[in-house]
C-alpha cells in the first residue's frame, strides 16, 4: 500500500454550490477536460441534462441510466496530482434534503456565481448549509465572456448578502466582448485571453510595480490600468489574504473566469487544489478526535439512492471515508447495531464509468449496495473500537403537502411505510394538533415523489397528497406557545417528536406573529 497520509493529503473533497444555471455542469466539465477524463466538451451535458432532461425523469427509470444519475453524484479525477473528488448538488426538481446532507461529506465548497444575476437564492441558501460547517468557500464569478454587474458590485454584493469576507484572487479586465484578461495579484501575472478557442491563454509576470514589464498594446487600454487600479486598491483598502481564515471559511477567495470558454478555469483550478484542506481530523460523538490518517477504516452514510424500479429492491448508500483506507471485502460493524457487515458489493465513481472499486482511502466516496440495513447518518468503522460520527443535522423543510390514505383498509401499510421513510430520512413527518392529520415536509418536490412511488411500490399503499406550499417552519418554546397564538396563517402543527412548530404562510404572517408575540421566541432547523 502506499504511504497512507502521503495519500490523504493529496485528496481534495468537493461541491459545487450554484444556483440552477450559473454553470455548475460547465465548469464540471472543463475540470473534467483539463484532467484528461474526458476528452470533448459537452460530455458531461449530452448525457445528462439537455438530452434527456436530467434527474428526476432519469432517476424514476434508474435501470436504464444508472450510469448516469449515479455516476454524476460523484466524480473522482485525477488533476494536477491530486485526487479530487466531486459531489454532485442537484439544483432544478431534483433538489432535495440529500442536496443539503452532501454538503456533510465535504472538505470544501466551490461556489458558482453568475456575474449577470448576482448571489442568487438557492447559492444563498446552500453557503448557509456550508457556512455552518466552517469549511472553506472558494468562489467563482462565472460568464465573464458576457457583459455582467460591475466587479467591485459583485464583491461588495457577495459580502453583503451572505455576511463572509472576500479576497479577490485575480481581477478581470474588462467584461464581455471587451475582456481582455485577468489581472492575477495572487500569481502576480496578467493572463490574457486568447484570441480563438485555439488559440491558449499568455502569461506575463508583473513588475515590483505591479505593471507588466515591456511593451504590449493592451498597456494602452483602459481597461487594463482600470483593472490594475481597480485590484491595487482592493488590496490596500481589502481584507489581506489570510490562508487560515480561507480554511476557516469565514474568507472567500474569488476568482473571475468564463466556464464556457474555459477562461480563468485552470487558474482557479490550480488555486483550488493548493488552497483547499485535505481530508482532516473529525471530532466524533464522544468528543474523541478521529485522524483521516488513523489506520483503521471508519465513515458515516449521507445519502441513500433508492432504486426505484420495484423489481430491484436494492439501494445505494454513499459513504464518505474518514479514516483509513477502505478494502473490498473488509468486515467492518455497523455503529447503531453492532452487526457486523462483509462489504462486498460496493462501488466506485469515475466521470464516465462505474467501477468496482478495490480500495479508497479517506476522503473519498464509496456507493455500497444495501438492502436496507444501512440509514442515513450511519457509522461503520473497522476494528474494536467503535466510532459513531456526530449525527448529521436536520434541516428546515420548505414545501409541504397533506397527505391521507387512499384506501381506508391499508392504513396499516401507510403508517409502517410512512414511519420507516420518516426514520430513513427520505421526508420529514408532522401532525396536526388537534386532529392529527399527517403533514409531509421536504426542501425539495421531487423528496414527495420519490415518497409517493416508494409508498406505493414498497408498502403497497397508495396516498393521496394535497399540497400545502411553501411555507415557513418555526419552532417554538412548549412553555412559551398557547395555542391561541395559532391562525389561518400560521398553522400550528408538531414534529416527530411532538415539538410544537408554526409554518407560516410567508414572510410577511412571521413578521406580524413577531411584532404581535415580540416575547416569543421562534426558531429554525439548519
Ligand atoms: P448549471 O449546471 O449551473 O445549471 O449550469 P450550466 O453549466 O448548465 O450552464 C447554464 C447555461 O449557462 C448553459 O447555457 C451554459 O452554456 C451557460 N454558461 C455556463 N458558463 C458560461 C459562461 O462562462 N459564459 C456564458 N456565456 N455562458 C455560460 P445553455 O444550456 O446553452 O442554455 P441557454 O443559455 O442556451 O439557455
Amino acid at each position: 500500500m502506499k504511504d497512507l497520509a502521503q495519500e490523504v493529503n493529496r485528496r481534495r473533497t468537493f461541491a459545487i454550490i450554484s444556483h440552477p444555471d450559473a454553470g455548475k455542469t460547465t465548469i464540471t466539465e472543463q475540470l473534467l477536460l483539463f484532467s484528461g477524463a474526458i476528452r470533448e466538451a459537452g460530455t458531461v451535458k449530452a448525457k445528462g441534462k439537455k438530452s434527456n432532461k436530467f434527474a428526476k425523469s432519469d432517476w424514476m427509470e434508474i435501470e436504464q441510466q444508472r450510469g448516469i444519475s449515479v455516476t454524476s453524484s460523484v466524480m473522482q479525477v485525477d488533476y494536477d496530482g491530486y485526487q479530487v473528488n466531486i459531489l454532485d448538488t442537484p439544483g432544478h426538481e431534483d433538489f432535495s434534503e440529500d442536496t443539503y446532507r452532501t454538503l456533510m461529506a465535504v472538505d470544501a465548497a466551490v461556489m458558482v456565481v453568475d456575474s449577470g444575476k448576482g448571489i442568487e437564492p438557492q447559492t444563498k441558501r446552500l453557503f448557509e448549509v456550508v457556512s455552518h460547517r466552517g469549511i472553506p468557500v472558494f468562489t467563482f464569478m462565472n460568464k465573464l465572456d458576457r457583459d455582467g454587474l460591475e466587479p467591485l458590485d459583485l464583491v461588495a454584493e457577495l459580502e453583503e448578502v451572505l455576511g463572509i469576507d472576500a479576497y479577490p484572487m485575480n481581477w478581470p479586465m474588462g467584461m464581455g466582448r471587451e475582456l481582455l484578461g485577468l489581472y492575477d495579484l495572487y500569481n502576480q501575472r496578467v493572463e490574457l485571453r486568447g484570441k480563438t478557442s485555439e488559440d491558449p491563454e499568455t502569461y506575463i509576470d508583473l513588475d515590483e510595480s505591479g505593471d507588466v514589464p515591456g511593451d504590449y498594446d493592451f498597456k494602452q487600454s483602459s481597461v487594463y490600468t482600470q483593472a490594475m487600479e481597480d485590484a491595487q486598491l482592493l488590496h490596500e483598502a481589502g481584507n489581506d489574504f489570510d490562508l487560515e481564515r480561507i480554511q476557516q471559511g469565514k474568507l472567500t477567495p474569488v476568482f473571475f473566469g468564463s466556464a464556457l470558454t474555459g477562461f480563468g478555469v485552470q487558474t482557479f483550478f490550480d488555486a483550488f487544489v493548493d488552497l483547499a484542506p485535505a481530508p482532516s481530523t473529525v471530532e466524533l460523538e464522544d468528543g474523541r478526535m478521529l485522524e483521516p490518517t488513523a489506520e483503521e477504516f471508519s465513515g458515516f452514510v449521507f445519502k441513500i439512492q433508492a432504486n426505484m424500479n420495484p423489481a430491484h429492491r436494492d439501494r445505494i448508500a454513499f459513504i464518505r471515508i474518514s479514516s483509513g483506507e477502505f478494502e473490498k471485502g473488509m468486515n467492518v460493524s455497523l455503529e447503531r447495531t453492532g452487526k457486523t457487515m462483509r462489504l462486498a458489493h460496493t462501488t466506485q465513481f469515475m466521470a464516465d464509468a462505474r467501477e468496482e472499486v478495490e480500495t479508497a482511502i479517506a476522503g473519498d466516496i464509496i456507493g455500497l449496495y444495501d438492502t436496507g440495513n444501512l440509514q442515513i447518518g450511519d457509522s461503520i468503522y473497522e476494528g474494536r473500537e467503535a466510532i459513531k460520527f456526530k449525527p448529521l443535522p436536520q434541516f428546515t423543510p420548505e414545501l409541504f403537502m397533506k397527505v391521507t390514505p387512499k384506501n381506508v383498509m391499508k392504513q396499516k401499510s401507510f403508517h409502517k411505510g410512512i414511519e420507516q421513510l420518516v426514520q430513513e430520512g427520505a421526508i420529514q413527518l408532522y401532525k396536526t394538533y388537534h386532529t392529527e392529520e399527517y403533514i409531509l415536509g421536504a426542501v425539495g418536490q421531487l423528496q414527495f415523489e420519490v415518497f409517493q412511488h416508494r409508498l406505493l411500490h414498497e408498502y403497497k399503499a397508495e396516498v393521496e397528497m394535497i399540497p400545502m406550499g411553501n411555507k415557513i417552519a418555526r419552532w417554538v418554546d412548549p412553555e412559551a406557545m398557547e395555542p391561541n397564538m395559532s391562525s389561518s396563517r400560521n398553522l400550528l402543527v408538531k414534529d416527530i417528536e411532538g415539538q410544537p412548530v408554526f409554518l407560516f404562510e410567508n414572510s410577511f404572517a412571521e413578521n406580524w406573529f413577531k411584532d404581535k408575540h415580540p416575547d416569543v421566541e421562534l426558531y429554525q432547523l439548519l
